[in-house]
C-alpha cells in the first residue's frame, strides 16, 4: 500500500456544507482515507508540508481535444466553418501515430500542470490509439474516443470515413480501452457534429452508449451557421433532432449549446443531459456567450471544457472559470456567475457530467486522490487569509501557483521551489 499524508494545508472544496477547513489529508492508495487535524499514521510513505498551502479537488474539464494540442496558433481569426474546413480538418487530417501521441502527450503536461486531472476528450478520426497510449502512461483520468464523421462534403479525403468503419473501429477501440487502469480510463463515444454524421451512425451510437453503459460526447448549437446547416439537412434544431433519434439522455456529454431555444432547454433539463461550456473557445471563435444563469437556474447540468488549445490557446481551467464569470457580468450583473458557482462548475459540476460525482470532484474521505495544492501566496495581499479563498483561485490563480498535482493517488507533478524557510505568512 502506498500512503501519502498531506500536512496542515488550507483544504477548499465544495462537500455538501462547502466547508473550508485547515487540517491534514491522508491517502492510502487512489483514495482520501482520513481528513482531520493532526493525523499521524503509523507509517507514510510521503509526507508533503502544506503549510500556507491550498489544497482543491482536481479540475475536471467536460470538454478537449488533445489531438489539437499542437495546432495552437493555425487559425487564430476565423469562425467555425472556415475554421475547421480551412485549418483544423487539414490538420488532423495530417496527423500520424507518433505526431498523434506527442499531441496528447503534450496538451496532458498543460492541463495537469494547471491542477486539471480529469478530462472528456475527443480525437480525431484516425490514430486514437496513440492517444490512449499517452493517457495511459500520463496518469490523467479521462474519458476519450475517436472522433466520428461519415458524412460531409468539406471533409477533406483523408477524415472521410464509412460508417461500418467508424463504429468497428470506435468499438475495437472501446473493447481495448474501457475500464483500463481500474476505470482510470473509460471510452465515449465521439460524433463530432451532427453535421459530419450520418443518421444511421448516430442511431447506432445510441444503441452502443446503452450497450456499454458509455458516454457519448458531442458538440452542438455553438454556431449559428452550424444550426442553419442541421436545419436545413434535417428539418429540426440540434438537441431536437439528438433527441429525435434517442441521444438525449443522461449519458450525453453535449459541448457549447450558446444558441439553445426553449424546447431545446426543456428537453436538456428533463432528459438530464450534461452542458459542457467553453468561454473561451465560444468567445474566441466568435461564436457567442452561453445563457449559463439560466441554464443553471433551470437546474441543467453545466460543467467546464477549454476546448482544443487552438480555440483558445490556453488549456488552464483558471482560465476558464475566470471567463465563465466574467462574461456574465456586464449583462446580468456581478452576482449572475459569482465565484463559488463557476468553482462547482470546475469540481463537482464536472463529476456530476461523467457520472462520477460519488468518486471525484471534491475531497471527502471515501473518494479517489484527485486533487491540486496551491501555493497561493504569489499574490501581495495582507492578511492572506482574510481573502476568500475561492474568489482568490477564480480571480487570481494561474497554473503558475500550482505546486503538486495528485491523480487516484500518484503524485503526477511536484513543482515546489525547493525552501530553506518556510515562511509563516
Ligand atoms: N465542432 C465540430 N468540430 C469542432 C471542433 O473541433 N472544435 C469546436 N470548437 N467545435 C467543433
Ligand atoms: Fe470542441
Amino acid at each position: 500500500m502506498t500512503t501519502i499524508l498531506i500536512k496542515d494545508a488550507q483544504i477548499v472544496t465544495m462537500n455538501r456544507n462547502g466547508d473550508i477547513i485547515t487540517g491534514d489529508i491522508l491517502i492510502e492508495n487512489d483514495r482520501i482515507t482520513a481528513i482531520g487535524p493532526d493525523l499521524n499514521p503509523a507509517h507514510a510513505d510521503k509526507i508533503i508540508n502544506a503549510k500556507n498551502r491550498t489544497i482543491i479537488p482536481g479540475f475536471i474539464q467536460t470538454h478537449i481535444h488533445l489531438c489539437q494540442t499542437l495546432f495552437r496558433g493555425k487559425g487564430d481569426d476565423l469562425e467555425l466553418m472556415d475554421w475547421l474546413k480551412k485549418r483544423i480538418w487539414p490538420l488532423e487530417a495530417s496527423h500520424d501515430e507518433e505526431s498523434i501521441y506527442y499531441s496528447a502527450m503534450l496538451g496532458i503536461g498543460e492541463l495537469i500542470q494547471s491542477g486539471t486531472t480529469t478530462i472528456v476528450d475527443m480525437e480525431t478520426v484516425h490514430h486514437t490509439d496513440f492517444a490512449f497510449q499517452a493517457i495511459a502512461e500520463s496518469g490523467i483520468r479521462a474519458l476519450s474516443g475517436k472522433v466520428m464523421m461519415d458524412k460531409g462534403d468539406e471533409v477533406p479525403f483523408a477524415l472521410q470515413e464509412n460508417t461500418t468503419d467508424s463504429l468497428q473501429q470506435s468499438v475495437d477501440l472501446l473493447e481495448k480501452w474501457n475500464g483500463h487502469d481500474d476505470g482510470r480510463i473509460q471510452y465515449a463515444f465521439s460524433p463530432r457534429f451532427v453535421i459530419s454524421c450520418t443518421e444511421e451512425l448516430l442511431r447506432e451510437v445510441r444503441n452502443l452508449s446503452e450497450q456499454y453503459n458509455v458516454k457519448v460526447h458531442t458538440h452542438a448549437s455553438e454556431n449559428l451557421g452550424e444550426i442553419e446547416i442541421v436545419q436545413a439537412e434535417t428539418g429540426m434544431r440540434n438537441v431536437v433532432y439528438l433527441d429525435h433519434l434517442g441521444l438525449a439522455n443522461e449519458r450525453l456529454i453535449l459541448a457549447h449549446c450558446i444558441w439553445l431555444d426553449e424546447q431545446e432547454k426543456r428537453i436538456i433539463h428533463e432528459r438530464g443531459v450534461h452542458v459542457s461550456h467553453c468561454p473561451g473557445s465560444n468567445l474566441k471563435l466568435a461564436s457567442g456567450i452561453a445563457e449559463t444563469p439560466e441554464m443553471l437556474g433551470l437546474d441543467i447540468s453545466v460543467s467546464l471544457g477549454a476546448d482544443g488549445a487552438p480555440c483558445n490557446n490556453n488549456l488552464d481551467m483558471f482560465n476558464e472559470m475566470r471567463l465563465a464569470a466574467l462574461i456574465q457580468k456586464p449583462v446580468h450583473g456581478p452576482t449572475a456567475m459569482n465565484a463559488q458557482t463557476v468553482f462547482r462548475m470546475a469540481t463537482i459540476g464536472g463529476a456530476r457530467a461523467v457520472g462520477m460525482s460519488d468518486e471525484i470532484g471534491s475531497l471527502e474521505v471515501g473518494k479517489k486522490a484527485d486533487l491540486a495544492i496551491l501555493d497561493l501566496n504569489n499574490f501581495h495581499t495582507y492578511p492572506s487569509y482574510d481573502v476568500d479563498p475561492i474568489s482568490r483561485i477564480v480571480y487570481s490563480a494561474t497554473r503558475a501557483d500550482v505546486e503538486t498535482t495528485i491523480i487516484n493517488g500518484r503524485i503526477v507533478m511536484e513543482n515546489r521551489i525547493l525552501r530553506t524557510v518556510d515562511k509563516d505568512i
